[in-house]
């Protein structure tokens, strides 16, 4: 049910409200809210923190930046501390860390703290990314998540989740309060905008073909180089799509299903939206490893069918 109606004067719905409408258990509840105050903390963390490197990389090789770390261990505290939450793992964590070992009513979490950290020294938009499971078992599909959010540090915050029952946004008032400003959010079927992940001059035949497809039809390119701004701007406007492909030399692509892509295409999917790795759906991929990463097209249904059309001859 809608918590305002069209002409009468709005008043704020707060997150914890507004779960509590979803008919979601109280352990969960506590969750979602735990991860919305640590974003807080990491907002912070981006607006006024150190810029420099960590001196330390990541499990997959990269060089991490000091933010990196910083809101990895804030995230990683709260969860600690909310005290339902079994498994953690997290893009700057080499490996899943147990922070409870009964897996009876308490949740699994699998996130990016500061997606995009890069952008941050040159004033562009990051974002947290959250997939919530239930139990212990982190390595299952993306299809079996409870619960995915993210939370995008732009001009503004806004903190998108969907426990499986819509897609809805909250923004971040003066008082640093999450308050909730599009509710059901549905995407258009198909839409006239793209957003094009990696080099172009190592698409393989099948994506070249695709992205020239749209440049015929007049998509305009929208492209930030971070993927939360890149994925609200689509759901959000409710149109385009959003791909980081194969690459020759990078069959795979460069995103993480587990950290990157399951959230998503959680939240696309919940939005009538699809994704996918050019042949299944994203969340049918079966996780082989923390690392395991896969091509992505996501975005509007029809330009996402269109692409897998197009893609399935690579
Ligand atoms: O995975 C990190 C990330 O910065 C994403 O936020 C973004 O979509 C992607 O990498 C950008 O990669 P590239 O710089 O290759 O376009």
């Amino acid at each position: 049910m809608p918590f305002s109606e069209p002409g009468k004067t709005k008043f704020q719905v707060d997150l914890r409200r507004h779960l509590r409408n979803q008919g979601i258990c109280d352990n969960l509840i506590h969750l979602i809210c735990e991860i919305a105050e640590a974003g807080k903390y990491v907002i912070n963390a981006v607006r006024t923190g150190d810029l420099g490197v960590a001196g330390t990389s990541n499990l997959y090789g990269e060089e991490q930046l000091a933010l990196d770390v910083l809101s990895d261990r804030i995230i990683r505290k709260r969860l600690i501390h909310s005290g339902v939450v079994c498994n953690i793992a997290s893009e700057e964590m080499d490996e899943i860390f147990q922070a409870q070992a009964d897996a009876d009513g308490l949740y699994s979490v699998a996130y990016d703290p500061l997606d995009g950290s890069s952008l941050v020294d040159v004033n562009l938009a990051v974002g947290t990314i959250v997939s919530i499971y239930e139990g212990c078992n982190l390595l299952q599909k993306g299809r079996n998540q409870v619960a995915a959010l993210y939370i995008l540090y732009g001009p503004r915050v806004s903190l998108v989740y969907s426990v499986g029952k819509g897609v809805h946004e909250f923004t971040m008032n003066h008082l640093m309060e999450y308050t909730l400003s599009r509710e059901n959010i549905v995407m258009k079927p198909e839409g006239d905008m793209y957003s094009p992940g990696g080099l172009r001059n190592k698409y393989q035949e099948g994506t070249e073909k695709f992205v020239r497809y749209l440049e015929e039809k007049g998509a305009k390119l929208r492209y930030s180089g971070g993927f939360v701004p890149d994925i609200n701007q689509v759901i959000m406007k409710g149109k385009g799509i959003f791909m980081y492909p194969a690459l020759n030399g990078s069959p795979n692509g460069k995103l993480r299903l587990l950290f990157e892509l399951n959230p998503m295409a959680f939240l696309v999917e919940n939005a009538g939206g699809a994704a996918t790795d050019g042949k299944q759906s994203i969340l049918d991929l079966e996780p082989q490893s923390l690392d395991h990463r896969a091509p992505v097209y996501i975005g509007c249904k029809a330009e996402v069918a269109k692409a897998m059309e197009f893609v399935s001859g690579n």
